[in-house]
């Protein structure tokens, strides 16, 4: 996690999209058919934002003003705010409308460094309005220059008429719209929001085997709210990564540690909630690998400000800014599934790096928080 090289007064090579070499300057090629002067600026690998639930309809800032009055995440849930006042919207919207809008934040994500970007489903909570969602995120990745992966999150809240009928949403999870999601191909992975006053671990278990039996690989919502069982359930499957992890104690670490799966904190949804940060110094010390990501959502991070998650990281979790760099980066890149492409600066990966204005140090990148260095982004 401390270890990230870099070397000063450097080139790089582009070739077809590719990185071709690396070096001091020294050894440079002699001549390339376009040469960038970075001088005095960082060339970064590009941020991979491994956990996003950017389709979605309208916005909730209301709920934020509640939020101020005093009133709590679950609180407003339990009165028909948060996801199921999305999961309404979002059945009132056109794909058209739906991809425009995640269109505009893709873009904004795009100026602030991003390069990869994992998106959910989850705010459609029913056949048609999950079947959307992947449709519409299977757009995105057709159109957009970003690498995409979409996550199944058909599990993200039970919708009101099966609020007292688990089973019979588990059933139209499991046997409705797995099956014609694996055959439309519109997932990559399976995720379920495994929390105190959602899905048990239990329902959680049952979800992720359906999943693994299409071939999906769990990336999970775990202990956002409550020590869940989240993390547990997640690694006995084998997940990619659980995410969120504001409860995390000393048995949970030990879980992770004999696992491959990469915990992935998620510090702009703890700041926007008011919630306490997942103790990611702690997890560090034990030898964990930890990513961070966006959470970009309607409900708990309305930003995909990359730069600011790195800043919150070291800010507000004590990380420093290498481990910081590290987790959004070649972290994050695992926790999607796309580290032997992307996520660090490494020759015959895919040349997808941003320029950043002239910096006096890495340090500088954390420390000037809320500002946008980024300056050039090479798709
Ligand atoms: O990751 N925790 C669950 N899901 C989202 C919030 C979604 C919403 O409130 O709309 C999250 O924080
Ligand atoms: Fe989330």
């Amino acid at each position: 996690m401390k270890t990230l090289p870099s070397i000063e007064n450097a080139f790089l090579l582009i070739e077809n999209g590719v990185i071709k070499a690396f070096g001091p300057t020294s050894v440079a090629p002699e001549r390339a058919d376009e040469i960038i002067d970075a001088t005095g600026k960082f060339v970064f690998p590009c941020w991979c934002d491994s956990h996003t639930h950017i389709v979605y309809a309208g916005s909730r800032e209301n709920e934020f003003v509640d939020k101020i009055h005093g009133l709590s995440y679950e609180e407003i849930a339990k009165r028909g705010g948060g996801i199921v006042n999305s999961a309404l919207r979002l059945a009132n919207a056109s794909e058209e409308e739906l991809f425009d809008a995640a269109w505009i934040r893709l873009e904004e994500m795009q100026n602030f460094g991003t390069g990869a970007v994992e998106i959910k489903s989850g705010y459609g909570l029913s056949y048609e309005g999950e079947l959307k969602m992947l449709r519409v995120i299977k757009r995105l990745k057709e159109k957009s220059k970003l690498t995409i992966k979409s996550s199944f999150l058909g599990a993200h809240s039970f919708p009101a008429e099966f609020k007292q009928n688990h089973e019979g949403y588990l059933d139209l999870l499991i046997n409705r719209m797995l099956p014609q999601i694996a055959h439309e191909g519109l997932a990559d992975f399976i995720d379920v929001f495994c929390d105190r006053g959602f899905f048990s671990p239990d329902e959680t278990d049952r979800i992720l085997q359906a999943g693994a039996r299409h071939g999906l690989r769990p990336k999970i919502h775990a202990n956002e709210l409550d020590y869940s069982g989240g993390i547990e359930v997640g690694v006995k499957n084998n997940a990619l990564s659980v995410d969120h992890l504001e409860f995390t104690g000393d048995e949970q670490i030990e879980v992770l540690r004999n696992s491959a799966t990469m915990p992935t904190l998620l510090p702009s949804t703890a700041f926007f909630l008011g919630l306490h940060y997942s103790p990611a110094r702690k997890m560090i010390d034990a030898g964990l690998p930890v990513a961070i990501a966006t959470d970009y959502n309607p409900g708990s991070s309305p930003s995909g400000n990359m730069p600011f998650v790195v800043a919150l990281a070291c800010i507000k979790m004590k990380m420093l800014p290498e481990e910081a760099v590290n987790a959004a980066t070649l972290n994050s890149a695992y926790a999607m599934d796309v580290e032997n492409e992307l996520g660090s600066v490494t020759v015959g990966k895919k040349a997808r790096v941003f320029i950043t204005k002239p910096l006096s140090s890495l340090a500088y990148l954390p420390y000037s928080f809320g500002s946008n260095l980024v300056e050039q982004i090479i798709i």
